[in-house]
Formats: C-alpha cells, structure tokens, sequence
C-alpha cells in the first residue's frame, strides 16, 4: 500500500533583501508521521514554515494540500483548511485571559454574546490533555514563559487540525513538560495527524520523529528515514563539514583557569520572601558555577536577585570583599555584574533597532549618554562580536528582528560580553541555538573564563551545566538544598539530590 503525502512543497524560494531564504525547497509530510526539520539557525526553518501557513509569501514553488494546490495568505486562512501552527516566538496575547488566548479569533458565541462558560471549560480540557492545571481566567503573562508555551501547543492542538506545525516548542520547557508534550504528540500521531517539529536537541529528534529533513544555507540537503541517520551524520549534514566526534566530546573536559581566592560575589543568606527562600552562593573569578534544579525551582529568581531585578528582604550580598546593596540593575552593572536573560523577546532585544545598536546598548549604558560611544567605534565593536560568536546576517545595520532565533540569541550574549563584564549570569543562553555554534558559544563562554571572568550558568539542560560548571549549585522549591564540585557531579546524582534523596 502506498501512502500518499498530505503535504508537499516544492520549488520553494523565497529573498530578503540581501538574504536568499529559501532556494529551491521541497518538504513532504505524511499522514501519522512526525517529521523533524533540522538545521543551523539562519537555515530557513522559521521562513519555511511561515510561507506554508500564509505569513510569508512566497517567491516561488508551490504548495500542495491533499493534492490541492493551496496559497494561504494569513495565519486564519491557513487554520482553517487545516494547518495549525505555534510560532517559535510565542506570538499570544499577554494581557488577554489563558483561556481567550486559546480561543482567539474563534469565540463560540451563545445567543447574542460569547459564550464564556464553554470557552473556560474547553480550555481546561485542552490543557489537561497536557497536564497543565492552571487558572485559565488569569492573564497569560502570569504565568512563566513555559507555560504560555504550553497554551500555545494547547491552542494548536484544540483546532482540528490536520497538519500540525511545532517551532522550536520545547526550547523552554523542562523534560516533565517535554515528555508530556511528546505524548500528546504520539496521540495525535495515532489519530493520523502530520506533524512538522523544529528543534535543536538531537535527543529530542530522535525520541520523536519519523523523518527528518535538513536544511543548509536555505537549501534542501535531504529527506531521511529517522532510525537511517546516525547522529552524527545528521550533525554533519546539517553543518556541511566533519565534526568529529572527539572534537565534541573533548568539550567535557576544558577546566577553568586560575581561581580567584577569594569570591567575586558572595552572598549570604539572600532571600526575598515569597519568592525565594535565604541562599548563600559564592561566585569565583576564572570558576563557572551552574546551578542545578527543576523549571520553578528559582533558577531564575536567584539571577534576578543577584542583577537587582528582585527586591530582596533578607540577608547580604558582598562584591569584591565589600557588602553592597544592589537593589537595581544599574547597581549591579557598576559593580561589573552582567546578566543575559532567558526570554529575549520581553527582557532582551529590541527589533527596530539594528544589530549593532542592540549590541552596544548595555555598554552605552554603563559609560552613561554623556560618554557617547562614537559610531566608528561602535561599529567596530558590533562587527568583532558578529564575526566572534557567528551571527549570520550581511550587515550589522539590520534591525535585529530580522535575524533568526538564534542568532538573535547571540546578539544578545554579544551585549553583555561587549561590557567586558566581571561576573556574567548566563540565563537560558544557548537555548534555541543550532549544535555547532553552541560548542563554539560555550568554548567562547570557557575563555572568557579562563580570562578571570566569574560566571553564573542556568540551563534547563542538565548535560549542558553538567558540562561547563566548576561546582553546582542544586536548587529545588525555591532554596539552595546542595553544591557538588563539577567534577564529582553526574546527572544521576543531581536529580538525586533534588529528588530528595541522600547521595
Ligand atoms: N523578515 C525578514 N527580513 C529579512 N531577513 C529575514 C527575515 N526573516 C528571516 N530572515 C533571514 O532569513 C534567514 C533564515 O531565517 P530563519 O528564521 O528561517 O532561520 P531558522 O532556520 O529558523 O533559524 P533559527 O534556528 O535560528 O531559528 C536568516 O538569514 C534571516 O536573517
Ligand atoms: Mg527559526
């Protein structure tokens, strides 16, 4: 028996100025499959899946549905013959309800106005079925960014929709809410839905996927069968050149330079109440410290805490020998403290603004606007740190929100790095970054240590705290309840410790 494919595309192209996108792309989905669309960031992932679902128009190709040629011209369009989509950057509304997010542009109406009853309950139906039990009367920017991921994927899936579009939607989940994701995703499977999922975690491909297709400098490379590509040959598909083996795993063992004596930053017994329980961290020049724990566990807050975002009612903070109160951010950044956040889109970038602007932002900021920084300078500036971490883009005068994901993401570490910093608090820093560049990303963050920088690393990727991190701190419902020397560390006995258990 032969399968037709729900969907194909082909001959698909589509320019920017000075950026070819799309060069001739093909993708076919089946029915009942879920195919992973792999590739660097800048590959043309993100623009492909936009010309499919209308936001995009394209240059050329052509888009077959079910054998029907088809050319949606918006999101709505696209939805409604049965293409749903969640965006990489989770585009909801934040001041609108969980539950109005859901049912956006689709409101059951009951008699002469919106029949709110059934919106609610729908709602918490949709997001039972991933196991989220939230309020859904509550604005949606209440809740931490992984949870409006979850709305999101629950919006999606409570169309009926046929073909199914992921970008990049566990980027900012923990492995609870990405295994429970996966089995919403296998059901629909079942069901005979085509799903389409972008993601940088091989891992991730491989539990999932069926099929894989690989994108290079906005070329179709190929279509693979999942269980027929290794990961390394996928590796290496995806970059266009050998990486070996070894070369990856040698990362593993790079330990920092010459530590500092004494801490950088100490702080003791900082607590803010309600939102995090006294802690006591000592951050070391030349020493990377991760800090270890669950989604909610106060990963974030303790970053917050340090860089004077969150108030704090208990305990002392000491910077170089000397107590400090640091009770704003520019407090912090006078004391030589950086902070990288993990949600670029609301605490990080600024679109209209170009590249280079978006990168000289925080130092500008810290020389005050008196000590303006001239423009030949600044360009200069921009263009080391574009060649240094890889940005993808032809020209550092482009506004920064035309770049993909992430390359967006490493403008943004490129800000911080560029304040020639003293301690830097990495949130989240390589997420949604391709594989080659987060090697280079975290060999670039280890030689800024080893220049005696003190760096403070949150990943929800435990390998990869694993991996960079002198000592670990290990959190777990809002308060410090462990460290353990990075070399004794493994991910068993983390997760043993934040189970609960005596290691
Ligand atoms: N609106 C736009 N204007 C100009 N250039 C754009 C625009 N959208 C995308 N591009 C460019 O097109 C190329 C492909 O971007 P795309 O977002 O599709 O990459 P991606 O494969 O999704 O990458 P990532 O993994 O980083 O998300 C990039 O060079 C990007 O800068
Ligand atoms: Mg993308």
């Amino acid at each position: 028996m032969t399968v037709e494919p729900i969907l194909v595309m082909q001959g698909i192209r589509k320019s920017f100025p000075g950026v070819a996108a799309l060069k001739n792309v093909q993708l076919r989905l089946f029915p009942g499959e879920v195919h992973a669309l792999m590739g660097q960031n800048g590959a043309g992932k993100s623009t492909l899946i936009k010309v499919l679902t209308g936001v995009e128009t394209p240059d050329g190709g052509e888009i077959r549905l079910k054998g029907e040629l088809i050319q949606p011209t918006c999101v709505g369009e696209a939805q409604a013959i049965g293409i749903s989509t969640v965006y990489q950057e989770i585009n909801l509304c934040p001041n609108l309800s969980v539950a109005e997010n859901i049912f956006i542009g689709r409101f059951p109406i009951r008699g002469p106005a919106i029949d709110w009853k059934t919106i609610e309950r729908e709602s918490q139906t949709a997001l039972a079925a991933l196991n989220i039990h939230i309020d859904v009367t509550l604005p949606l920017a209440s809740f931490p960014v992984a949870i409006q991921q979850m709305v999101a994927i629950a919006r999606a899936l409570s169309t009926a929709a046929q073909v199914l579009i992921l970008d990049e939607p566990t980027s900012s989940l923990d492995e609870d809410e990405v295994e429970r994701l996966f089995q919403a995703l296998r059901q629909l499977k079942q069901k005979g839905m085509a799903i389409l999922f972008v993601t940088h975690f091989l891992d991730q491909t491989y539990a999932i996927s069926d099929r894989i297709t690989v994108l290079r400098n906005g070329e179709f490379v190929g279509e693979y069968a999942a269980s027929a590509l290794s990961r390394l040959d996928l590796i290496n598909t995806m970059v266009g050149r050998e990486i070996d083996e070894a070369s990856y795993a040698a990362e593993t063992a790079a330990q920092t330079g010459s530590v500092a004596a004494d801490p950088y930053v100490s702080a003791c017994g900082l607590g803010s109440t309600g939102t995090m329980r006294p802690i006591d961290l000592d951050i070391y020049q030349g020493q990377v410290l991760g800090l270890g724990g669950l989604l909610g566990s106060g990963r974030t807050e303790t970053a917050r805490m340090l860089f004077g975002i969150d108030h704090t009612d208990s305990g002392t903070i000491r910077v170089g020998g000397e107590a400090v109160k640091l009770n704003s951010p520019r407090k912090a950044v006078q004391h030589g403290i950086a902070f990288c956040p993990e949600d670029r889109k609301t605490e990080g970038i600024i679109a209209e603004l170009s590249i280079r602007e978006n990168i000289i932002l925080a130092l500008q900021a810290r020389r005050g606007i008196f000590r303006y920084l001239p423009k030949r300078l600044q360009r200069t500036i921009a263009d080391e740190y574009i060649q240094q971490l890889g940005i993808r883009t032809p020209d550092a005068e482009k506004p920064i929100g035309q770049l993909s994901g992430g390359n967006q993401q490493k403008a943004l570490l490129a800000r911080w790095l560029a304040t020639d910093p003293k301690m830097l608090i990495l949130d989240e820093p390589t997420r949604g970054i391709d594989i080659a560049a987060k090697l280079e990303i975290m060999e670039l963050v280890k030689a800024q240590c080893r220049k005696g920088l003190a760096i403070l690393f949150i990943s929800s990727e435990m390998s990869e705290v694993l991996r960079v991190s002198d000592r670990i701190a290990v959190l777990r419902d809002r308060q410090k309840i462990g460290e353990i020397a990075g070399k004794d560390a493994d991910e068993q006995s983390v997760f043993r410790m934040i189970a609960g258990a005596e290691s």
